[in-house]
């Protein structure tokens, strides 16, 4: 290798795989949507936002749930209707009812087992977003939740443009993250395409024992909300890491049925989000 300056190849430039469509004419009639995000895999988005969306409608509102994890739909199985097959008639398709009083849409429906692997590019994934947002029957939803895929990708882009006046984001980190600073990158993302913050969730802050009921504080308090702050945006939150929430996920029953501190926090949240965008 000659000596020297070592120096990166010019980068690509950033294209669009599909041209911007522009404001959605079809997705309407849906009062907020809310974009659950984080900068890196893992960190409980899917978690945040199948109990959230749990928690909104325990304060009586309607609430529609969008997985818009293509790749890895785990919605569905988090709410114990992996099994559910969509029907559609004249208005569109019908989302799939939950006992829980959200209705959901997701790839897991459409995927013919548990194991079949959905490998799309980004293109595809796009019209597949898009196709949830237009042609399922939204309309009437106080709220309409959204679990994207870890990180920045195709998926948030697509809501992005279709739906520019969407309520806002909500950020999930797990106090690791805040330590890297990850959250960052969401933030800049969100703003970049000019949608709003609602606020940081942090994730897995503390591990509930299951022994004593004690909270061990594995990481220390408060770093959150100090970034929080520093970064300018609200602070909606803190969950612990409990035991029996993988348990309840992995069996179909949702947090905020399994724990009644879990869902005390949650209402915690939901309420701060209510508050937020219906004021
Ligand atoms: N507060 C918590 N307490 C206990 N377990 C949790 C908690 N939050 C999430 N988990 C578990 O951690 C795992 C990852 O959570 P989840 O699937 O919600 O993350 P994600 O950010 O959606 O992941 P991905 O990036 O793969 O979509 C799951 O098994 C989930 O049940
Ligand atoms: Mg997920």
């Amino acid at each position: 290798m000659a000596k020297g300056e070592i120096k990166m190849n010019e980068p690509p430039k950033l294209q669009l795989n599909v041209p911007p469509p522009g404001k959605s004419e079809k997705y309407k009639g849906v009062k907020h949507t809310l974009l659950v995000m984080s900068g890196k895999g893992g960190v409980g988005k899917s978690t945040v936002a199948v109990n959230l969306a749990v928690s909104l409608a325990r304060l009586g509102k309607k609430v529609g749930l969008i997985d818009a994890d293509i790749n890895g739909p785990d919605d569905p199985k988090m709410l114990g209707i992996d099994k559910e097959k969509l029907f559609a008639n004249e208005e569109g398709i019908i989302p799939a009812e939950t006992k829980y009083g959200v209705s959901i849409i997701s790839m897991a429906f459409l995927l013919s087992t548990e194991d079949t692997a959905v490998i799309w590019r980004g293109a595809l994934r796009h019209k597949a977003v898009q196709q949830f947002l237009e042609e399922v029957k939204w309309e009437g939803m106080d709220y309409v939740v959204m679990d994207f895929p870890p990180g920045t990708g195709d998926e948030a882009l697509t809501v992005a443009q279709l739906v520019p006046d969407a309520e806002g984001v909500i950020i999930v980190a797990t106090p690791q993250d805040i330590a890297l600073l990850d959250v960052r990158k969401a933030i800049n993302f969100a703003t970049q395409l000019k949608l709003r913050v609602l606020g940081l969730v942090e994730n897995m802050s503390g591990l509930i024992c299951p022994h004593c009921g004690k909270e061990i504080e594995i990481f220390g308090k408060g770093g959150a909300e100090k970034l929080a702050k520093k970064l300018g945006i609200d602070f909606l939150g803190s969950l612990p890491f409990l035991p029996s929430i993988v348990t309840g996920a992995d069996s179909g029953v949702p947090g905020v049925e399994v724990d009644k501190s879990f869902a005390g926090l949650f209402t915690g949240i939901a309420e701060k989000v209510v508050k937020k965008v219906e004021k």
